[in-house]
């Protein structure tokens, strides 16, 4: 198929007409492209293959499969909102994967950064692989390809194509429906699709998940401090009018411990580490800083309802010198 590209002339997708226009449009192209047969999606429940999959659904019902794969890295709540939202709201036709401890196992003991990035982007595909064979009659892929992933290909910046790291005997056509467009103009197409606010406007997380932000090597319980410490941050900052207005926002967790007093008994526990960054281009950020007595309050929440913690810090490092993830 020749390869679809963003036309010079082509209006920003800014408002409902507009988005649903492109909708209709794309409803036609893909029935087209891909007829009586069937298409697979990586469901994450990230912005683009969500809205990839709500379009689909509309577009061509169960012949979507959509498999969504829980690699025990993924923020509290997420793997049932997925579940919630496309299987049970949007009638979806999706296989959930508990592939926690297939992950987790293998990531036992792995320090590096980099070794835990390739180890959990490897696991990924062999698990999609595998539910992949186990499936008939599918030809086509759908990725939740966006034009600037196009343009820093194009340039070498990144490779976008997950598709690239399919063994050989899994090689299927792409079905890439919002490929032309910007992230925010994905964003307006997904709102027009019905998708919720949370799932359509919520902030970058990245492919390797909670894992970069348990420093060193994860283990359950500290992995689970990085979870619970990282919704009560997203609660908080839902809350007090800041979701949606702070860039990226998290905690992390590293792997030593202080001293501490709970209760009157000595205690020997993490730290937990806030950072929430504001950017553009994410090459350079700047650090958001909080009101006093909302840190107190998250200090206090976060020390008495997060098992394993018992002190918080701030990150105050703008991108330079600090990378925004710590890993
Ligand atoms: P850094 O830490 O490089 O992060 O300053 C910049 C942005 O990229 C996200 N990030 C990643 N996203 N896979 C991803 O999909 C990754 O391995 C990864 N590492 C960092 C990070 O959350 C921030 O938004």
């Amino acid at each position: 198929m020749a390869e679809i590209r963003r036309p010079d002339d082509m209006v920003r997708i800014t408002t409902p007409e507009l988005a649903q226009a492109f909708i209709d449009e794309q409803i036609a192209l893909v029935k087209e492209q891909v007829g009586d047969k069937k298409v697979l999606l990586a469901l994450s429940g990230g912005v683009d293959s969500s809205v990839v999959a709500a379009l689909l659904i509309k577009a061509i019902g169960d012949q979507l499969v959509c498999v969504h794969v829980n690699h025990g890295l993924l923020r509290k709540g997420e793997p049932e909102q997925v579940i919630e939202v496309f299987r049970n709201q949007m009638k979806a036709n999706l296989i959930y994967v508990d592939a926690v401890d297939r992950f987790l196992d293998l990531l036992a003991g792995v320090t590096d950064p980099e070794q835990k990035r390739h180890i959990i982007g490897e696991e990924f595909i062999n698990v999609f692989a595998d539910e992949a064979r186990k499936l008939e009659g599918v030809e086509f892929l759908a990725q939740g390809t966006i034009w600037p992933d196009i343009l820093e290909s194009e340039a070498g910046i990144k490779a976008h194509h997950n598709a690239g790291g399919l063994p050989e005997d899994l090689q299927f056509e792409l079905v890439e429906p919002v490929r032309i467009l910007f992230k925010d103009e994905v964003r307006v197409v997904g709102d027009q699709l019905g998708l919720p606010a949370g799932m359509v406007y919520r902030q970058p997380f990245p492919g390797p998940g909670l894992g970069v932000r348990c420093p060193g090597a994860i283990t359950r319980d500290r992995l689970e401090a990085v979870r619970e410490s990282d919704a009560i941050l997203r609660e908080e900052f839902a809350k007090n009018g800041l979701e949606g207005k702070v860039w990226q926002y998290f905690t992390v967790v590293p792997d030593f411990k202080s001293t501490g007093v709970t209760n009157g008994q000595r205690s020997f526990e993490w730290p937990c580490i806030i950072r929430a960054i504001n950017t553009t281009d994410v090459v350079e950020c700047s650090v958001e800083h909080l009101d006093p007595a909302f840190m107190d309050h998250l200090v206090q929440r976060i020390t008495t309802e997060v098992e394993g913690i018992n002190r918080v810090l701030y990150d105050f490092t703008p991108k330079p010198p600090a990378t925004v993830e710590w890993e």
